[in-house]
């Protein structure tokens, strides 16, 4: 049976540790903010944020831009999809830190300062490719990428090169038809 000085022993040993390893003065908060200048559809935004905060969160919860969604937040299904300099990217897997000084574009800023839609916006809305228009914002965004990138050169390539994209309302074939009308609007790749 242990006696009343053993059964302390670890009580003490846990103790001791915690005094042996006091907190360094210089070590750094994991939590504590950093100052960060994001680019969003060009405009200059200075926000404060855990380093670990993804775009995502830092349009949706701290811009107040909530035209990118949160569908998964894991990288599959594409509903969070914005422009990265051109180039089509999962906010929800892209970190707010690691694009300071890079342009990003959001659904909110696709369509001109009058009011007038962008092309694929038009498009989505005269061929009906949407039903709840949850996935749409992502959608429009990946479709801009894709024309963009050069790869709407067919309906095979739109389905392929568009698969990111879920749909759960089954849109597919109006956001092909979307995509072909949108198209010779915007200035295409060269390579299709
Ligand atoms: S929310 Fe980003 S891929 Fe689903
Ligand atoms: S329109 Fe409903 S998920 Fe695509």
């Amino acid at each position: 049976m242990a006696s009343a000085s053993t059964a302390a022993a670890p009580v003490i040993a846990r103790t001791l540790s915690a005094q042996a390893a006091p907190a360094r003065a210089d070590a750094v908060d994991p939590r504590a903010p950093v100052n960060l200048t994001l680019k969003i559809n060009g405009h200059d935004h200075r926000l404060a944020l855990d380093v670990r905060t993804t775009l995502l969160d830092a349009l949706r919860e701290h811009l107040g831009l909530t035209g990118a969604k949160k569908g998964c937040d894991h990288g599959q299904c594409g509903a969070c999809t914005v422009l990265i300099d051109g180039r089509r990217m999962l906010s929800c897997l892209t970190l707010a830190a690691s694009i300071q000084g890079r342009a990003v574009t959001t659904i909110e800023g696709i369509g001109q300062a009058d009011g007038t839609l962008h092309p694929m916006q038009q498009a989505f809305i005269e061929h009906d490719a949407l039903q709840c228009g949850y996935c749409t914002p992502g959608q429009i965004l990946s479709a801009i990428g894709c024309v963009q990138e050069g790869h709407a050169g067919s309906d095979a390539a739109i389905r392929e090169y568009m698969s990111g994209n879920l749909c759960r309302c089954g849109a597919y074939p109006n956001i092909v038809a979307a995509i072909n009308q949108a198209k010779p609007a915007m200035r295409t790749a060269k390579k299709d």
